[in-house]
């Protein structure tokens, strides 16, 4: 895998940064394997481990209008930097007067580049609707938030995306994770980062028992080879479901912190999996000794336990 993580633009909440290495040691991927990542998120996964084709594909309109405006060129950096030069300095006179009104454009007008003015500025980089499809996050107080120094960080996150948008052959859809797993040939290879089971936030980001059992069907159905990332279990909990609908794959665990509120002494364990329904070889296979040979070797160190004792 390429040594440096390239971070998107967009913040998500359960961004898998920190996984990337992990997961990309263990996914199975040769150079024209298409990557199918029906969960996309921010994109950090796949946009730093599919190879030339992909589908990248989520339920939110909104992340994948940003993306595929990117790839037509509709959004560029120059243009989001112009942008966020002129909005943030709206933003450092009238703070939250001016988020609310950039909130509100956004949720008349659907344009993706106030979607990443909102995603950058928005309380902890949430992303979250209401039932009425309105964005409803509050403003994260930070009326200097687009200093030059963070412009320019947003502006080359574009340009890295736009050279590899323009290098590869990479689809994005809006879509159902059902509709994207129906799209998926054998010689695939499936990333799933779902939801976590209850956590009704969002409209377009809620998951249930039906869900992760039919990704369950969808996925073994597919005979893709996948890997699905959740989690496994915390101080308090433990996912139930990895033994009752996962009990038919291989699992990989990992340890992971994560901060509770901006305090560094609230950092929680927690133990991450990744589901799989292929077992990687990362090491020369160990030669197993036939069971014959164990057997022997119990009878030699008999032997000279005896003669020892007999002192022959
Ligand atoms: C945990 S996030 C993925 C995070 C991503 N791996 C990252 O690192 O940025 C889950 C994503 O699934 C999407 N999602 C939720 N329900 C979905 C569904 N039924 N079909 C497709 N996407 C869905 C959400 O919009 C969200 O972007």
């Amino acid at each position: 895998m390429k040594t440096k993580i390239h971070v998107p633009p967009i913040k998500i909440q359960g961004i898998k940064t920190k996984l990337i290495p992990w997961i990309a040691e263990n996914v199975e991927l040769h150079e024209d394997t298409r990557w199918i990542e029906p969960f996309l998120g921010s994109g950090v996964v796949g946009f730093n481990i599919a190879k030339k084709n992909a589908l990248f594909a989520d339920s939110n309109p909104h992340t994948i209008s940003f993306y595929q405006k990117i790839k037509s060129g509709e959004i560029n950096s120059s243009l989001v930097k112009q942008f966020l030069y002129r909005e943030g300095e709206i933003l450092s006179k009238k703070g939250q007067e001016h988020y609310n009104f950039v909130r509100e454009r956004f949720n008349n007008e659907q344009n993706p580049i106030d979607f990443l003015f909102l995603n950058r500025s928005c309380f902890n980089g949430m992303i979250r609707f209401n039932r009425n499809l309105k964005f409803n996050v509050p403003y994260g107080h930070k009326p200097e938030r687009f200093a030059q120094a963070y412009i320019t960080k947003i502006v080359n996150q574009i340009k890295y995306l736009e050279h590899a948008f323009s290098l590869n052959n990479w689809e994005f859809k809006c879509q159902s994770f059902e509709d994207t797993l129906n799209e998926v040939k054998e010689d695939d290879f499936i990333y799933c980062d779902p939801p976590y089971i209850g956590r009704h936030v969002d409209y377009y980001d809620s998951w249930d028992e039906t869900n992760e059992l039919k990704l369950h069907e969808l996925l073994i159905n597919s005979r893709a080879k996948f890997m699905l990332s959740t989690w496994d279990n915390n101080e308090y909990r433990e996912n139930e479901y990895l033994k009752s609908v996962w009990n038919d794959c291989f699992k990989l665990n990992k340890e992971h912190f994560y901060h509770i509120g901006a305090k560094e002494t609230n950092r929680k364990p927690m133990i991450e999996a990744l589901i799989t329904n292929y077992k990687k070889s990362t090491k020369p296979e160990v030669e197993e000794m036939p069971e014959k040979n164990y057997v022997q070797m119990d009878l030699f160190s008999m032997i000279e336990k005896i003669s020892t004792q007999h002192g022959t």
